[in-house]
């Protein structure tokens, strides 16, 4: 049958049987309620079902988080929630304030950042349907996540909800998580869009980046999402983009995201993120949201209301932004109902470990000062808030109302059992005055092993929303208290929570260093097993480790923070390890490092040219041996280096990485494609990707500065593709 837009006529077909009686005459039937008809049939059908009226309360919210229902049609009022990390707490409806329910408790899922530095797509895969289901079970329309800016300073305030500082490794942690939740039929948001990589100034910053670096490295998990993961929605950035408000850009919104990439979800504000009318109605808004108003005074409701009944604007652009939410709408199944999902079940907890588990980074492991023995270890000092702090109901919109937090002293307790005497001590305490340095030094020097659970926290100018932090010290005295600590008992291991790089001044003293993020609900769980070797460590940073601030690119130009308003990207292309690479400067941790208990050793390097014509160009082939005597993942790490090219570019650039488990002595080949976007840069000139033919070295190794083989590859030919 041939669906026609508009008001569709057609006989009863299928249902016949189920609707008995009524179903021998024929009807009319309402097409956009048929699940088996058509998609866009469906939202033809619909739209032209709705009033004006109608059309603009699907544009803009009707409370905190909600859009409003059209009981007429059975449009129910649509649902949208926070964040990346579990589903947010309700608030409101009116206020920021709970609403205090008792039945918004949710599975507490570690931080996007611990997630990239996982490696694991499989894993960000299992996190996106732990997402999807609760929010299904919470009657969520859509989650407002995964964020995909990129670290492009240590201090963001919300680094620790994005994946870090490469563009391939971000698009390889967003796109499965993306398809995870979706799976479940729940939306996912990619946030925020574009250039909100610092909270500084926020609202009104105006991000100034070139072409070739918009395209190289912010735009590109946001491409992935949508043409890889289809993601639903996007939301746009409180940062102005060249000028103009990133929520209502007609470059970024209209010619790049709708235009280019064929984009067909709905593109929401960033709540209060919507400035003016005209610029939402024609610029590519669809949803507004979250401005500090009446519902009927927002931009996209009585202002375009009065501007299209003055002839001011086109009917489409409402017809096209109705559509484009009813899209999503129908496609999630918003109208029959997605039936139940499940809330912190044991699978759920089983996926929050392992992602925590494989998300922390051995920094650093002299003298092999972990694992701990739990049989030999006799006393343990467990010193520092961040061992006892609970962390999931904070950070700002990423806040989580977790049915359980396993603290790291109660991860440690609950492994050691009777077999060891754990103390604890404070040591720290934010914004704390009583010196409690002396009793953490007595606990330490008592003990036969001291564990420092150090590093950030939630709150204002650290790793939270609206602000970032002032510098990338430790705060509240932890410098000192870590030299204390480590003199009182050289066996101190420092355990850092945080959601990004902090100064290490104390490191050459301590044997042992890890990096565990914000480990979600299951987070004590997984440190104490690795800590005590259950399980040997297998991530790998997601982001360059600075020894000082001012090493950082961003930093050391002075291009941050914003001067008269804007916010110069003038670091350009050489962002994290890129700007490391080129000028030679050594980090404390290069990006992709992190060590393991046992050790790999990476041979026989092949690299051969792709010949099926849809295939990849290369294809990265060599051995992984696990040379040590435990069982250990490694995350192998495919770097491109292009040896000359028409266009200046980094040093080498990530492009490909596998994460591999095995057992002592096991060897295994690993396979990793390289497409041609493996080799391409852009070409602000042919406003292209082009894929230049000449000479590239191959690079496969442990982290960006352990590079264990080198191959060569030569591209024949140049190609060029949007
Ligand atoms: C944040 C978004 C969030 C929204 C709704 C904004 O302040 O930037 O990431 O989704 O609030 O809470």
């Amino acid at each position: 049958m041939r669906r026609r837009p508009g008001r569709v006529l057609a006989l009863l077909a299928a249902p016949v049987a189920a609707l008995g009686a009524l179903a021998a005459a024929p009807a009319e039937v309402e097409v956009y309620k048929d699940p088996q008809a058509p998609l866009e049939a469906r939202v033809d059908d619909l739209l032209a079902r709705l009033t004006p009226e109608e059309k603009l309360a699907l544009v803009h919210a009707d409370s905190k988080f909600t859009t409003a229902a059209i009981p007429r049609l059975g449009i129910p009022r649509r649902w949208l929630s926070d964040g990346p990390h579990g589903v947010r707490e309700d608030v409101g409806p009116d206020t920021w304030k709970p609403a205090g329910h008792t039945d918004d408790f949710v599975s507490w899922m570690p931080a996007i950042i611990g997630l990239a530095a996982s490696w694991n797509p499989d894993l960000a895969r299992q996190y996106g349907e732990v997402i999807g289901q609760e929010a299904k079970q919470r009657g969520k329309d859509i989650m407002l996540g995964p964020g995909m800016n990129l670290m492009r300073t240590p201090l963001g305030g919300r680094n620790f909800e994005y994946p870090g500082e490469d563009p391939w490794l971000a698009a390889r942690t967003v796109v499965p998580y993306i398809q995870g939740v979706q799976a479940q039929g729940v939306s996912s948001c990619a946030k925020h869009f574009v250039g909100n990589d610092q909270e500084w100034e926020r609202m009104s910053v105006d991000v100034q980046m070139d072409e070739r670096t918009l395209r190289e490295l912010y735009l590109v998990p946001f491409k992935a999402a949508v043409q890889e993961a289809d993601v639903h929605t996007v939301m746009g950035a409180y940062n102005k983009f060249r000028g103009t408000h990133a929520c209502h850009n007609d470059y970024l919104l209209n010619r790049v995201l709708k235009q280019e990439w064929g984009f067909k979800g709905l593109v929401m504000s960033d709540w209060a993120g919507t400035h003016d009318t005209k610029e939402a109605v024609l610029n590519g808004l669809d949803l507004e949201m979250g401005t500090d108003k009446p519902y009927d005074e927002f931009f996209l409701a009585r202002g375009f209301r009065e501007g299209l009944a003055r002839g001011e604007y086109p009917v489409a652009a409402l017809e096209d932004k109705a559509r484009r939410n009813l899209r999503v709408m129908l496609e999630t199944k918003a109208l029959e109902g997605r039936g139940p999902g499940a809330l912190n079940t044991p699978e759920h907890q089983a996926v929050a470990r392992a992602v925590a588990e494989e998300g922390l980074v051995l920094l650093k492991n002299e003298g092999a000062a972990l694992p701990l023995d739990p049989e030999k270890v006799g006393s343990i000092a467990v010193i520092g808030e961040n061992a006892v702090k609970l962390q999931a109901h904070a950070g700002g919109s990423a806040r989580i109302k977790a049915f359980y937090e396993v603290t790291p002293l109660d991860g440690i307790v609950r492994r050691v059992g009777q077999r060891a005497t754990v103390s604890f001590a404070m040591g720290y305490q934010e914004n704390a005055a009583p010196d409690l340095v002396e009793k953490a030094v007595k606990a330490a020097a008592q003990a036969d092993v001291a564990i420092v659970v150090a590093g950030v926290g939630h709150g204002k100018f650290f790793d939270e929303e609206g602000q970032d932090r002032k510098d990338m010290r430790l705060p509240w005295g932890q410098d000192a208290l870590i030299d204390r600590v480590v003199a009182a008992n050289p066996r101190t291991i420092v355990v850092l929570v945080s959601g990004a790089p902090v100064e290490m001044p104390w490191l050459p003293k301590v044997p042992a260093v890890l990096e565990a993020w914000y480990a979600g609900m299951e987070g004590g769980n997984a440190l104490a097993r690795v800590l005590f070797g259950d399980v040997s460590p297998s991530g790998k940073l997601p982001c360059t480790f600075p020894r000082a601030l001012a090493d950082s690119p961003a930093h050391a130009l002075g291009a941050y923070p914003s001067k008269d308003g804007a916010m110069l990207y003038s670091e350009g292309l050489l962002m994290g390890y890129r700007w490391f690479d080129a000028k030679k400067v050594e980090p404390l941790f290069p990006f992709g490092h992190g060590l393991s208990y046992t050790s790999f050793q990476y041979s026989g390097l092949k690299v051969t040219p792709g010949t099926a014509p849809d295939g990849p160009l290369a294809t990265v082939e060599f051995a992984l041996t696990n040379t040590g005597s435990r069982e250990g993942a490694e995350v192998a790490q495919v770097y491109v280096a292009d040896v000359k090219s028409s266009l200046p570019r980094p040093v080498k650039e990530l492009k490909g990485s596998r994460k591999v488990r095995l057992k002592p002595g096991e060897k295994q080949t690993v396979t990793v494609p390289l497409d041609r976007s493996a080799f391409a840069f852009y070409d602000p000139a042919r406003q292209a990707f082009v894929a230049e033919k000449g000479d590239f070295r191959i690079l496969v190794g442990s982290s960006s500065r352990d590079v264990r083989l080198e191959g060569a590859f030569a591209l024949k030919e140049t190609s060029v593709a949007r």
